[in-house]
């Protein structure tokens, strides 16, 4: 029996959560609705691709893995049999511009044809400039004239092995090397619509010093600090930002030299590099939009609590500069995570607050990836997930990353509507940075129904107690639980995941179950498979997708 076939006795209108008005507002590069392109829906800001909402179901390769066409050939069966749609790939800027002016677009040809072959998408990771705060990918022209590219000094005049970002030169530089890689992406693929967005350098920071002390820094910091930057931090919390506690701090002066306003101390320093990293990459991503207005955005290496700038890559665009990076990187669609910590939910709402596209390049491949991709997508409106060195999955069994993606690929439709309309949940157990879980349960409201959601423990199958050195490989041993749920009628929703129990009840009448449909995967196609009832919903007192595989259910709820 359906709500309509109830009888007056029984509440049958429920109040799904409202459907917000359609609002469109495309990005203001990216317009063109030919291209790739970032557009706000309602209650979510989609990656739209050909005209449709798409999420990224990604993975990011190894660092050297597209750096011949060789190398790169052996990962599609892997990505394949994980259900991936787009692929990370970096873009050598040693290998694209070898002689100063001539530039080798073979291995940006080969990531393109091949995930053509592959029927994949792809985004472009520029490693220019700056790859994990070093310049190592600069081309050996670029390496071995120091003269022409400087390079950042600590405060002992040591050279450092990172071009410092103060070179008008070097920025001269960079912006040819990509305006000249965003030129090709239109000619080869602005009909295709392959490559999807570009990552603007890679995890810019200063390491080990926090600050850049040569000539030319130097010099910047007796400038005075833009008043760009001051406008912004007049209305930042001192709370969340570095910027706007330290300009507190020194008397809130309304004008000043960088040490005037922010101190000379190393959290000083780092508010001074991060305003001129962002201006950088203002100055890169506008190079490339002229070419070809794809969404770009850079990737952060985050700040371990308690560590000092400099410990980590500092002046990137962590939780506490987000602020500087806002205001001096205007023309930046999204700034991403690279999320290796087990508070994966706590770092990426830092990045949603950004007012941005959220988005995760880079984090752990293990067997919590499923559970962590269902809650971005379901909890913070993400427009894609992605692990890090996707090609060496084969180490290890991970069914259920392959499996989410493979059923997120078929829904995608439904999802990308749930978003908009704000219809949609993610669930997760809390992990806390110590790796411990909080397994309290958490309350869902959907209209007159309340959804009691709570998770299955720890799976023992892999152990935890041996140091885990690489950080792609984190969290072994955590509980697979989690999911997305969202509504798709009056009363009615479906619910992907695994290891997740549902009750359900309302304010003043009982809940039971109308119906339980299971779902499950058939050569690669997800279907109705069967009714639940009796065992299997606990005699109609619970949905629950049992731990291990990943799961889909669509529930009816009625009230009596
Ligand atoms: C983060 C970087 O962005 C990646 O390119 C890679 O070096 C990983 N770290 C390795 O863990």
């Amino acid at each position: 029996m359906n709500f309509a076939g109830r009888t007056s006795s029984v509440r049958i209108t429920v109040v799904i959560t409202s459907v917000f008005t359609v609002a469109i507002a495309a990005s203001a590069i990216g317009k063109s609705s030919s291209i790739p392109h970032f557009q706000t829906t309602g209650a979510a800001t989609q990656l739209i691709v050909d005209g449709k909402p798409f999420l990224i179901l990604g993975g990011e390769l190894g660092n050297s893995t597209a750096s011949s066409e060789e190398s790169l050939q052996s990962v599609w069966p892997t990505l394949e049999a994980l259900h991936l749609n787009t692929v990370l790939a970096p873009v050598y800027w040693e290998q694209l511009e070898p002689t100063e002016g001539k530039f080798d677009y073979t291995l940006v040809d080969s990531p393109i044809d091949q995930a053509r072959a592959h029927h994949f998408k792809l985004v472009l990771l520029w490693f220019g400039v700056w790859k994990n705060s070093m310049s190592t990918y600069v081309p050996a022209w670029v390496k071995q004239d120091e003269k022409r590219f400087p390079r950042a000094e600590d405060q002992e005049g040591n050279r450092l092995d990172i071009l410092s970002p103060f070179s008008q030169v070097t920025l001269e530089t960079d912006e040819t090397a990509f305006a000249s890689l965003m030129r090709h992406l239109r000619e080869k693929d602005s009909s295709r619509h392959t490559v999807l967005m570009v990552q603007a350098e890679n995890e810019i920071g200063m390491l080990p010093k926090a600050c850049d002390y040569s000539d030319l820094a130097k010099s910047a910091m007796n400038d005075a600090v833009p008043s760009q930057l001051l406008d912004q931090i007049k209305t930042s919390n001192p709370v969340d930002s570095a910027a706007a506690a330290l300009w507190r701090q020194h008397g809130s002066p309304t004008s000043g030299n960088w040490t005037e306003v922010f101190g000379s101390d190393d959290a000083g320093a780092e508010v001074f590099m991060a305003w001129h990293y962002a201006q950088f990459i203002e100055a890169l991503v506008k190079a490339g939009k002229a070419e070809y207005p794809l969404p770009m955005y850079v990737n952060v290496a985050l700040n371990f609590p308690g560590k000092k700038p400099g410990q980590y890559p500092a002046g990137g665009a962590v939780p506490h500069l987000l602020d500087v990076w806002r205001a001096g990187a205007r023309d930046l669609d999204a700034i991403s995570p690279d999320v290796y910590f087990l508070d994966f939910g706590d770092w990426t709402a830092k990045y949603l607050a950004v007012g941005r596209p959220l988005f995760v390049p880079e984090t752990m491949r293990t067997e919590r990836a499923a559970a962590n991709a269902l809650f971005l997508i379901g909890a913070q409106n993400a427009i894609g997930f992605s692990p890090f060195a996707i090609e060496s999955v084969p180490d290890w069994p991970n069914e259920l990353l392959g499996q989410t993606y493979g059923l997120l690929g078929q829904l995608m439709p439904e999802i990308a509507q749930a978003q908009s309309e704000g219809n949609i949940y993610g669930l997760l157990p809390h992990v806390r940075a110590d790796g411990t879980v909080d397994f309290s349960s958490q309350t869902i409201h959907i209209g007159d129904y309340i959804l009691t959601v709570t998770f299955d423990g720890p799976s023992p199958a892999f152990p935890t107690t041996q140091p885990i050195a690489d950080p792609a490989m984190r969290g072994r041993g955590l509980p697979t639980s989690g999911g997305l749920l969202y509504v798709t009628g009056p009363g009615e929703y479906t619910v992907i995941g695994t290891g997740v129990k549902i009750r359900h009840s309302a304010d003043t009448e009982k809940v039971g179950l109308l119906s339980v449909d299971e779902w499950t995967c058939r050569n690669g196609r997800w279907s109705h498979y069967r009714w639940l009832n009796g065992d299997q919903t606990n005699q109609g007192r619970e949905v629950h997708l049992y731990p291990g595989d990943l799961k889909m259910q669509r529930v009816k709820l009625y009230q009596f």
